[in-house]
């Protein structure tokens, strides 16, 4: 394990988050301090391209679908501070524990948490006229996946990232469904682009 890891982050973060921990030599990392930053399921290449895009959008609002212990959510409110993060999960699933994500989230008043799942939430964004990214992690089938990048996609926002889209994954609901959702509008989003399993179309019009 990297040594720098273990002195700069803590026992914690090596054991609660052997993925995040992996990279952490990165310079722009150090800066986050990630130490302090909840566990969750983003590699640190998927935290930095993360960050670069809350930064793109910074000012406009932010939507995410699947925050679970709200390591993306911070991420977002963290490099987004002028934006305000709409935080859609129900937190009733296994592994969930509302608690612990409002303890993560808490510091940041740029966070407002929306406990429903992404189909029931969607309404409450009719008439936002400038989301600037929506942020898809939530239920990873097909059907689910293509319903948050539809729905979501029709309130044009500028960036659709979309998580666990790479060909490794052994989830295939969100890659099949972004690359659906950019073939049948090409002239509208940009082809995908990804780092590691982290997928991001921008529109174009
Ligand atoms: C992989 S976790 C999200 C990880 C998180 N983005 C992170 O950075 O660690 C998936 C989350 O999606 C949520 N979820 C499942 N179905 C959902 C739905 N229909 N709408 C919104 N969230 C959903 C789950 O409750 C869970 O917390």
């Amino acid at each position: 394990m990297n040594k720098k890891v273990e002195s700069e982050a803590g026992t914690s973060l090596a054991e609660d988050t052997p993925r995040l921990a992996r990279d952490y030599n990165d310079l722009e990392l150090r800066e986050i301090r990630l130490n302090a930053y909840p566990k969750g399921w983003l590699r640190n290449s998927e935290v930095l391209k993360l960050m670069e895009l809350a930064r793109q959008v910074d000012g406009q609002d932010i939507i995410e679908i699947g925050s679970w212990l709200g390591l993306s959510t911070v991420v977002l409110a963290h490099y987004a501070p002028l934006s305000t993060i709409y935080a859609v999960d129900p937190h009733n699933g296994w592994f969930s524990n509302i608690g612990e994500f409002w303890t993560n989230c808490r510091s940041y008043p740029n966070i407002v948490p929306i406990v429903a799942t992404s189909k029931v939430a969607r309404s409450l964004f009719d008439g936002f006229g400038k989301v600037g990214l929506v942020f898809i992690d939530g239920a990873h089938d097909f059907e689910s996946a293509m319903h948050d990048i539809a729905t979501y996609g029709a309130l044009l926002p500028r960036l659709i990232a979309m998580h666990d889209v790479e060909p490794e994954c052994p989830e295939t609901g969100p890659r099949r469904a972004l690359g659906m959702y950019q073939a049948i509008h090409p002239a509208f989003w940009s082809h995908p682009d990804r780092v590691d399993g982290l997928g991001v179309i921008r529109r174009l019009r």
